[in-house]
């Protein structure tokens, strides 16, 4: 049994509680990370702490954010569950009262950790790729803040398996906003990184701030704006990035294979790199 963390207790799993007038709960009124653990290690901490405060400010949720702190717990969560590899999701609420839409200005927010083991570094979607299919991007407008309303993604996940894929391109206007739950690129026949640029339409990932620094490294061309599908249908390779995958291979796209439906080599070296990188400076 896992030991997780509520309000500033470690119980175990079973033994935490939260109230169903939560306002997360209700009205998906909070903001979450997640963070990735190699070695017993946090990767890019700094990042995730710098975006949950954004995320807390925009979402009007007064919590006194330590970056220490939350490090520190963290690390505690990391001993007491013995977790080498996976990750570990943070939850801030508004907090729990009687329903109503405007929270009293005394409610104290809520907040809860937990970790969850996972194959990060040799997953088989890095050997095999993963497919993916476009859905209409359904989402709220406020996209660059990590709110826990994740019915849209959840919705086009089931989708995307239904369809024999396991994720979903999100598509705004003709243009590829992201994945349901990462970032997307692609490398164009000219070796140029496209991938849509910071905006309220997307989140602003911690791992995608990495990996252009990673591409950049590699004199690899950047360009940050919107993409078609036409022009990921003719891409070299294509990619996603996120916390839970770093770096995975986008092998197909609606049906139409991308580099030949196999893994590209400049993503499996970003990839590469990415890890080396974040090995070399885990908290
Ligand atoms: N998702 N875009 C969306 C919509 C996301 O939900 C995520 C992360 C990202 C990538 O951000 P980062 O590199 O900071 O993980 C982009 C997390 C992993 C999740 O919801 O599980």
């Amino acid at each position: 049994m896992r030991t997780v963390y509520i309000n500033g207790k470690f119980v175990p799993e079973n033994e935490a509680k939260i109230s169903i007038f939560d306002r997360s709960f209700l009205f998906s009124h909070g903001v979450y990370e997640v963070t990735s653990v190699l070695n017993g290690g946090l990767i890019d901490h700094q990042g995730h702490v710098r975006r949950l405060s954004r995320s807390l400010a925009n979402a009007q949720i007064p919590f006194e954010l330590i970056s220490d702190d939350i490090l520190k717990v963290q690390k505690r969560l990391i001993e007491l569950n013995q977790l080498q590899e996976g990750l570990i999701y943070l939850q801030v609420s508004r907090g729990a009262e009687d329903r109503d839409f405007i929270p009293s200005e005394s409610l104290k927010p809520t907040i809860i950790m937990f970790t969850q083991e996972k194959a990060l570094l040799n997953p088989p979607q890095v050997v095999d790729g993963i497919k993916v299919i476009s859905v209409d991007d359904i989402r709220w407008r406020r996209r660059d803040v990590k709110a826990v309303g994740l019915l849209a993604p959840v919705l086009a996940k089931e989708e995307a398996r239904c369809k024999g894929a396991q994720d979903a391109w999100m598509i705004e206007d003709g243009y590829i906003t992201e994945g349901t739950s990462n970032n997307a690129y692609i490398l164009t026949k000219e070796n140029t990184i496209v991938t849509r640029q910071l905006s309220h339409d997307i989140l602003h990932g911690i791992t995608r701030e990495a990996i252009l620094a990673v591409a950049m490294a590699m004199d690899l061309t950047i360009e940050e704006r919107p993409f078609t599908l036409e022009e990921a249908y003719d891409a070299r390779e294509a990619f996603i990035t996120s916390a839970s995958t770093f770096v995975w291979p986008v092998v197909e796209i609606n049906n139409q294979e991308i580099a030949q439906g196999r893994p590209g080599a400049i993503t499996l070296e970003i990839r590469k790199k990415y890890i080396d990188r974040a090995l070399a400076n885990l908290a």
